[in-house]
């Protein structure tokens, strides 16, 4: 299979450094604090997983999915850059072909829903919600969707339009307006507990939604 992230994938952090400074960072680990050791996460579309580690240095279990080989390197690489022996589970698949319903206490879709045309996202993300366990978080960070005044909702769609249009010419992911993911989540049946933003500018680009399956 075609690593879609060869090109790009050994600079993806730099790129989304260079792009929100520290913004979309924070985002990712923004609801990472409520993990107690020992909870079982899952990173779908891992990428670099900066956040994954993190969650690992708090004693979570922690299992990586990415597709893309170029991505999962990168990721090894900053485990051995971290220099503690993290114990995580690394898987190299397709995320709709991971079947383990119900084993997560916790799981994450930092920037990778965003990847999809909306039919297949809104599928990705119910199969996410099968691999929670009943009552478990689901969280997503990305890219928020534009409100405020008329100039701060242009900045913020012309903001997203430059990231999804390099990455739909460099790694072939999906060309689609910011998707409303709480209002996603809610109709899938998930009770939207926390959204935290992050700014850029003074303008919130970024917010990472938590998201609980019924018990
Ligand atoms: C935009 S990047 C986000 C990476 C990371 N989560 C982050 O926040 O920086 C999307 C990631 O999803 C991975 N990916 C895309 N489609 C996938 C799929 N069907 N299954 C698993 N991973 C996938 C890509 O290889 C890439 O690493």
């Amino acid at each position: 299979m075609r690593d879609k992230y060869k090109l790009v994938g050994p600079i993806y952090d730099w790129l989304s450094a260079f792009y929100s400074g520290k913004s979309i960072h924070k985002c990712k680990i923004a609801m990472l604090d409520r993990l107690q050791p020992g909870d079982k996460v899952l990173f779908a579309g891992v990428g670099h997983g900066r956040d994954a580690v993190y969650a690992a240095q708090r004693g979570a279990e922690v299992t990586v999915v990415d597709l893309s080989e170029t991505m999962l390197k990168k990721f090894q690489a900053n485990l051995v850059k971290e220099g503690v022996a993290l114990n995580i589970r690394q898987v190299h698949s397709d995320i709709m072909k991971v079947e383990e319903e119900e084993r997560y206490d916790m799981v994450v879709a930092n920037f990778f829903l965003n990847v999809f045309h909306e039919d297949m996202m809104v599928r990705v993300l119910q199969h996410l919600i099968r691999l929670g366990k009943p009552g478990a978080r689901v969280v997503v960070g990305d890219f928020s969707f534009p409100t405020g005044n008329v100039l701060s909702r242009l900045v913020k769609t012309l903001y997203w339009y430059g990231a999804v249009g390099f990455f739909w010419l460099f790694a072939g992911n999906a060309f689609h307006n910011i998707y409303n993911y709480p209002e996603w989540m809610k109709k899938l049946g998930l009770r939207i507990h926390e959204q935290k933003h992050y700014k850029l500018l003074l303008l919130n680009c970024y917010w990472s939604v938590l998201g609980e399956k019924p018990a």
